[in-house]
């Protein structure tokens, strides 16, 4: 069948599937599972009953929550706490709080009226038992054009609205490993507790300067900072709303310090538990995970993760579609900043003009570098708006916001599957899990039946993979790329002070320059003092909170299955023993990892991720590799909007796909940076220096359209990484955006665009 007769088909089937969900929506969607839908008189009388009951347990739940423990234990309150760090980090939205009540409530009103009865109910009556508790995953209101995506992700999938939504469930790719199959932390195989995980890391991780040794050749520090945008992109998961205390309770799980530790005084970590949400037909066990921001690489982020969120950041004075800013208060030239954000409670400010910036994901002022990404997506976005109000003066704000948030967040997804994941998962993986991006061709290859959420494994253990990569010290560098200094990590924590600009520089310039020369470091079990000792200390190098111990932690609380499980997933020979890990791990490492726990099978997830030895040709080892490759194909396949995506209303034009195409971080840079005069086409690629071979290819996006890379030596032959000036270059070419003018009259097919996917 020719290519265009199979797209037409598609085309067709995807309308009937539209048709078939408008004509139902009205019904399912808009109800609420009215008394219709419940199953007799017995069923609803019963349900009257239930929720006055549920009433009754919401007051006495909400008198209990002024009991919950509180203590100063060991920080003096004049100081910014770690643990309150860590709760703005993974700040609480209220709707998450609510849900989390939700499950409280059902499993008293379960233990009330016995597990039996409630099995019993009919689906709709169990949904509406959710939905009187607090929970209601129904979506009433999908937008009946879809040339936009919605900003909490929902209806971006005809058959299954919810997912990628923000505040659904994490999915799971292997069962919870839960004690009791419900909700307490697994135990070892022998029956025995698991070894608290601050040993753990004591056992396996060491802590190491992490600035020249262990540097991954070639790449540079910028994957490690985008890499925590995109986390911040598709996954945040939500913490009790409570002070804990060293007790265990349902909503704490502290991490006991031994009381030899090497470092800490203290007598525990205090650690709230992620909420638990009820799945979609509203059981609520075993336990589930609560992702509070959309999957969609959809740049929620800069965005925000609900229409009201959206417009709260949104400039709607000067009818340009842009987003809220403000000027930068040390500079006469220069770029706008980030708003101020006025209820961020634990910001060190520069001045009362400048605080940690607001956007649309919570955790933007964590570290400098972060915020510069921040704050560079935020004037990529008022750029291309204003450029668009120039070329459609008829469009209104609401048309200019929503066009140029397109364009960017295409710009976005194609960095991501141009540059960013190549060197992580090398060509091989890039292939295997369908990733490499095409020259020329739409894809035709959406599938409504790709579940694109994130899921609990990616965002409880694989992508924190990323904390290997975080360097002790951040270099700031002038316009010359000329060492200004070097800034200790944690200095930096929710630290304003550092985007101040000075004379002579501006201070996110010289952190955006230092993140594309700095080398990137490999993923191994050294981790940084910053992070394992220090993290979110006030003073900066007093005792703060250790990052793997609580990741770790985190993945108890998740209950996320032992290592072994996964190796088995990703068809990995399941370890018999622990000299079987030799496949992928170094005799040292197999060895701590056997001194650590008591069986091959008790092993964490977190820790023995980042214990593979990367293989050839790429940043990650084989079970990492597996974990990190199929959530970035369920995000590209599993999402409608995917900017590649030639089927329906929201396709690009082919004159606009072929723009998108030629848009490299580099060209990002130079048009949202005060001075940075030159720079290297690739910036996750360390610039070469001195002479180019001959042939050599000079333009990064002319040699990723012609050739898969890294080699297997992590090498791109051929090509050569040199310095260009930002203004003018072919090197890194422009984004035109004229095909986006109204009225533009697209390609032709002769030009090479009808190509299908594979052939
Ligand atoms: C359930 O809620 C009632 C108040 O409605 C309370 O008295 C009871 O102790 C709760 N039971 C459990 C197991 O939480
Ligand atoms: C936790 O303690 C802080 C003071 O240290 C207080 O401001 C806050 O309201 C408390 N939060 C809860 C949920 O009790
Ligand atoms: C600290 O105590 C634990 C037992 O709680 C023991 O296994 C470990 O070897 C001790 N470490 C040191 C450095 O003494
Ligand atoms: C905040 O940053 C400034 C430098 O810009 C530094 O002097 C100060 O110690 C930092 N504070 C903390 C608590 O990290």
């Amino acid at each position: 069948m020719s290519s265009r007769k199979q797209a037409n088909l598609l085309n067709e089937r995807i309308s009937l599937v539209c048709l078939v969900f408008l004509w139902i929506s009205p019904v399912v969607f808009a109800t609420n599972y009215g008394a219709d839908l419940v199953k007799d008189d017995n069923e609803r009388l019963f349900l009257r009953d239930v929720e006055s009951h549920i009433l009754e347990t919401e007051r006495w739940l909400h008198e209990q929550a002024g009991q919950d423990g509180t203590d100063g234990e060991l920080f003096e309150r004049s100081r910014r706490d770690p643990h309150d760090l860590l709760m703005q980090f993974g700040f609480t939205h209220m709707m998450s709080d609510r849900m989390a009540n939700a499950v409280r409530v059902l499993k008293n009103v379960s233990s009330t009226y016995s597990e039996r009865t409630l099995s019993e109910l009919s689906g709709p009556a169990k949904r509406e038992l959710c939905s009187a508790a607090g929970v209601d995953y129904t979506v009433s209101d999908c937008p009946s054009t879809s040339i936009y995506r919605t900003h909490n992700g929902a209806c971006n999938n005809p058959l299954n609205v919810n997912w990628g939504k923000a505040f659904t469930p994490f999915v799971r790719q292997l069962p919870a490993a839960y004690a009791d199959a419900l909700d307490n932390p697994r135990l070892a195989k022998s029956g025995e507790a698991l070894p608290p995980p601050r040993l753990v890391c004591l056992g396996t991780i060491k802590d190491a300067e992490k600035d020249h040794d262990n540097s991954a050749d070639h790449w540079t520090l910028l994957s490690m900072h985008f890499g925590q945008f995109l986390d911040h992109d598709v996954d945040h998961s939500a913490l009790e709303n409570v002070n804990c205390t060293c007790e265990i309770t349902p909503k704490c799980l502290p991490i006991m310090i031994p009381s030899n530790d090497s470092f800490f005084t203290a007598h525990c970590f205090k650690f709230q538990r992620s909420v638990a949400v009820p799945d979609e037909d509203c059981n609520t066990s075993p336990r589930q995970q609560l992702n509070q921001i959309t999957s969609f690489l959809d740049l929620s982020q800069v965005y925000g993760n609900s229409e009201t969120q959206g417009k709260s950041l949104r400039d709607l004075s000067k009818g340009k579609g842009l987003l809220l800013s403000i000027d930068d208060p040390n500079s006469d030239v220069g770029h706008e900043l980030l708003p101020n954000d006025e209820e961020h409670k634990d910001c060190i400010i520069a001045s009362p003009q400048l605080k940690c910036g607001r956007t649309g994901d919570a955790r933007a002022a964590e570290q400098p570098g972060l915020a510069s990404l921040h704050t560079v997506l935020l004037r990529q976005h008022n750029r291309i708006a204003e450029k668009l109000s120039i070329l459609n003066p008829g469009w209104n704000d609401e048309k200019l916001y929503q066009e140029a948030r397109a364009v960017c967040i295409a710009m976005w997804q194609h960095i991501v599957y141009n540059e960013y994941l190549p060197p992580l998962l090398g060509s091989k993986n890039m292939a295997k899990h369908g990733l490499q991006v095409h020259p020329t061709s739409y894809l035709f290859g959406y599938d409504p039946h790709v579940n694109p959420s994130i899921s609990n494994v990616f965002a409880t253990a694989a992508f924190r993979m990323g904390h290997s990569q975080i360097p002790t010290t951040l270099l700031k560098l002038d316009r010359d790329y000329a060492e200004i200094e070097h800034v200790k990590l944690d200095e930096t924590f929710f630290n304003a002070t550092h985007l101040v600009t000075s004379p002579g520089h501006s201070g996110m310039d010289a952190f955006l320059r230092g993140m594309i020369v700095q080398k990137l470091l490999t993923i191994d079990l050294l981790l940084t003092a910053p992070i394992t000792k220090h993290l979110f200390a006030d003073p900066e190098d007093g005792q703060g909170l250790d990052l793997a111990a609580l990741n770790i932690q985190r993945g108890r609380d998740h209950s996320i299955a032992d290592y072994n499980a996964w190796r088995k997933y990703c068809k990995l020979p399941e370890a018999g023993s622990f000299d079987d890990l030799l496949d992928v791990m170094s005799e040292a490492t197999v060895s701590v990892f056997r001194k650590t726990y008591e069986s091959v099978n008790d092993i964490d997830l977190f820790p023995a991720l980042i214990g593979e030895t990367p293989e050839r040709g790429q940043l990650v080892g084989a079970t990492l590799a597996c974990l990190i490759g199929e959530q970035f194909h369920r995000l590209k396949f599993g999402d409608r909007f995917w900017y590649e995506n030639g089927l329906g209303e929201q396709a690009f034009k082919k004159a606009q796909l072929l723009e998108i195409r030629k848009v490299t971080m580099a060209r990002v840079l130079c048009d949202t940076t005060n001075d940075v005069p030159t720079i290297q086409p690739y910036v996750f690629r360390v610039a070469d220096t001195g002479t180019p071979p001959e042939n050599a290819i000079k333009s990064f996006y002319t040699y990723s359209r012609e050739n898969h890379f890294p080699g297997d030596a992590g090498d791109m032959p051929g090509f050569f990484n040199g310095r260009v000036s930002c203004q003018g270059d072919d090197n890194i070419p422009e984004l035109n955006l004229e095909p986006w003018t109204e009225g533009y009259v697209d390609v032709t097919e002769d030009d090479g665009l009808d190509v299908p996917f594979g052939g």
